[in-house]
């Protein structure tokens, strides 16, 4: 049996927290797309800690964490991350597994996607720059080199070959930086992962899944991101809807039961493309502040607006949302009045639906305002708790889709979550 959670709008929803939430109740933890575009930010022991590529899991003990082949990995990422999480005493050696089938980001990806977003100009997507795009592109073209690869001794000289191709397009780029200087830590970081347990993915979870073992896969980025159904091409590299768990760690459709969706109680987006309810007003400073809205990842400043119905809708029908939980909805707790957007308006006709092409319109949010609540609710811990008002924003957003249960996250903190009831 797997479920999945999963983010339903630009990203940066709080995965990281609720699936270390979760993750005791299951055996496997497993990310199976994206690669170190990805910071899921998780407290422990009030410490802060920013994962990339490893799954959220890796401070339960008893928790098998796979780094699925559907990811894009990056080896000096994951050295300095394995190195900071043993700093929290993890022996990660035990309890992270790599599928062979994951494709590896070389240093040139990532030269690759600075050198493509500077040759778009006021075009460009906001990539991370983490070789994401490029490396995907590589496994999609047939070039890649994968994590399993790294056992065949014509290694180098595969490398090699991929290295020269990538030259000639940065050439053709006129990308200037001398890439050489990053090879030596990443030729370092691959000796570092040889010492990993590189397991054939597919046969691996579907062993544990046929002993009863429950998993979890963990998605990044969000379904407005998704490389098919979001704001393309304003979007990541890969699908990060639920469709994406089958092909990202080979297990078939009939083992996915629950789709947890997670959505912000408002709105950020990091990057460039649409984003409807933005507000670049002092509200969506407020916002900004409150909600400490800075990337995990690059530190950019993120673009905040009000909770997005639309948006939200289309994504739980892609991704068969089954149970919907709202984070962050203590960083609301001072606002005099919300807003909700439960339509658009496009050319004066309200529409319920999300255009082909975001961008070719203007499109003006319908809002439907609500009363904050002004309470600190960071120490309520059951629904019963919460003031009505809160309540009465939370269950309008839950009306709004069919899921069989929802919770919402009022803080940071491991045990910040309620149940709505
Ligand atoms: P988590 O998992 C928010 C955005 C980038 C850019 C676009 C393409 O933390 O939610 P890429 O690096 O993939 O080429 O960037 O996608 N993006 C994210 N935004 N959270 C993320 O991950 C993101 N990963 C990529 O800002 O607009
Ligand atoms: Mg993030």
């Amino acid at each position: 049996m797997v479920d999945v959670i999963l983010g339903l709008q630009w990203g940066d929803e709080g995965k990281g927290k609720i699936v270390d939430y979760f993750a005791p109740r299951y055996d496997i933890i497993a990310r199976f797309q994206g690669g170190p575009n990805a910071g899921h930010t998780l407290y422990v022991n009030d410490q802060k800690i920013v994962l990339h590529q490893i799954p959220s899991g890796i401070f339960h003990e008893n928790t098998i964490n796979l780094i699925g082949n559907g990811v894009v990995l990056d080896p000096v990422t994951l050295k300095k991350e394995c190195e900071s999480v043993k700093s929290f005493g993890i022996d990660f050696r035990r309890n992270l597994y790599i599928a062979q089938r994951t494709h590896i980001i070389l240093p040139t990806h990532r030269a690759l996607d600075k050198a493509s977003e500077i040759s778009k100009g006021n075009e460009k997507i906001g990539s991370t720059l983490k070789g994401i795009g490029p490396s995907y592109m590589d496994k999609t073209g047939r070039n890649g080199l994968r994590v399993g690869d790294l056992m065949d001794k014509n290694f180098t000289t595969q490398y090699i070959r991929l290295r020269l191709k990538h030259q000639k397009l940065l050439d053709g780029l006129h990308f200037q930086e001398d890439v050489s200087a990053w090879e030596e830590e990443f030729f370092e970081a691959l000796d570092f992962m040889r010492q990993f347990k590189i397991v054939a993915g597919e046969y691996f979870i579907n062993e544990k899944i046929g002993q009863g073992k429950k998993v979890l896969a963990e998605g990044a980025q969000g379904s407005m991101l998704d490389v098919d159904f979001g704001t393309f091409p304003f979007v990541t590299s890969s699908n990060t809807i639920s469709a994406g768990v089958c092909t990202g760690l080979g297990v078939a459709p009939q083992q996915i039961r629950d789709v947890i969706g997670v959505t912000k109680a408002y709105c950020t987006r990091v990057g460039s493309g649409p984003f409807p309810t933005e507000l670049n007003d002092e509200t969506g400073d407020r916002l900004r502040k409150a909600g400490s809205e800075f990337g995990a990842t690059t530190g950019r400043p993120r673009r905040c607006g009000w909770i997005d119905l639309v948006a939200l809708r289309y994504a739980c029908m892609i991704n068969g949302v089954s149970n919907l939980v709202m984070t962050k909805a203590d960083v609301l707790d001072d606002f005099e009045k919300l807003e909700v957007c439960g339509k658009y308006r496009i050319d004066g006709k309200e529409t319920s639906e999300i255009p082909f092409q975001m961008l070719q319109h203007v499109i003006e949010p319908v809002l439907t305002p609500f009363k904050g609540w002004r309470s600190d609710i960071t120490g309520v811990s059951s629904y019963g708790g919460l003031p009505a008002a809160m309540k009465a924003y939370t269950s309008f957003i839950d009306s709004s889709q069919t899921v069989k249960d929802s919770y919402s996250s009022n803080g940071p903190g491991r045990n910040q979550v309620t149940e709505n009831l």
